[in-house]
């Protein structure tokens, strides 16, 4: 037996206890994400199915997927965080509005069901999602992602590490099965001020 294994499986799991810890801790602080769900969301309506079941991958306190809820879609969403996901479940209650909220580690569970009609990933970058979204999609269901690019350092908030930032043209490459509806790179104004991001909705092909 390799000796290194259980060591890098230990190292594993305290790192994610550790980064889960920090999301709680920002969340318990406020110091997160705006309420008011995504622009990318709110502005392309036209583009995304009428309804059905969606995914909100890494949802954090659930904009968005409150939104999608109050737009009737059938809505699961996942966060690592157990603050966030708690928050989310109490504004469903007290907005009237259902959203099946689940605490859960993606780099170690796989993403449930495989049939989702809407599947929207903000400013959770892990690229070794992609194969599991576009399988999770039915086809002719459409995919909304939008994230920091490396562009985002020069503003000094944000991501630090190359892992959670894409790289220049990355998103548009990421998805090469799925058929493009909409894909936007560079600098837009954020409720922090300018931020760099690049945004793209993309169906699966039917
Ligand atoms: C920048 S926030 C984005 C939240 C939300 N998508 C939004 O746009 O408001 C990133 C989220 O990713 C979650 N996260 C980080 N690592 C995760 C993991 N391994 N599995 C699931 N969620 C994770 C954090 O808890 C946090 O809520």
């Amino acid at each position: 037996m390799n000796p290194l294994l259980p060591y890098t499986a230990l190292a594993g799991a305290k790192a994610m206890r550790d980064a889960a810890d920090e999301w709680d801790e920002r969340y318990r602080q406020g110091r997160t994400m705006p309420d008011e769900p995504a622009g990318l969301l709110v502005e392309n309506l036209p583009l995304l199915p009428k309804g059905g079941k969606a995914l909100d991958i890494a949802m954090g306190t659930g904009r968005n997927a409150l939104y999608l809820a109050s737009l009737g879609f059938r809505v699961t969403g996942i966060d690592l965080s157990t603050v966030a996901v708690e928050k989310c479940r109490k504004k469903a209650e007290r907005l009237g509005l259902s959203v099946e909220a689940l605490v859960a580690d993606l780099e170690r569970s796989p993403l449930p069901s495989n049939d989702y009609d809407l599947i929207v990933n903000f400013y959770y970058l892990q690229r070794s999602l992609a194969p599991q979204i576009v399988a999770s999609l039915k086809p002719g269901g459409v995919l909304v992602f939008e994230s920091f690019t490396v562009d985002q350092l020069q503003f000094g908030w944000g991501p630090k590490s190359s892992e959670h930032l894409l790289h220049p043209g990355e998103l548009r490459e990421m998805f090469p099965d799925l058929e493009t509806l909409l894909y936007h790179e560079g600098t837009v104004q954020g409720d922090r001020g300018p931020k760099a991001v690049a945004s793209l909705i993309a169906r699966k092909r039917a």
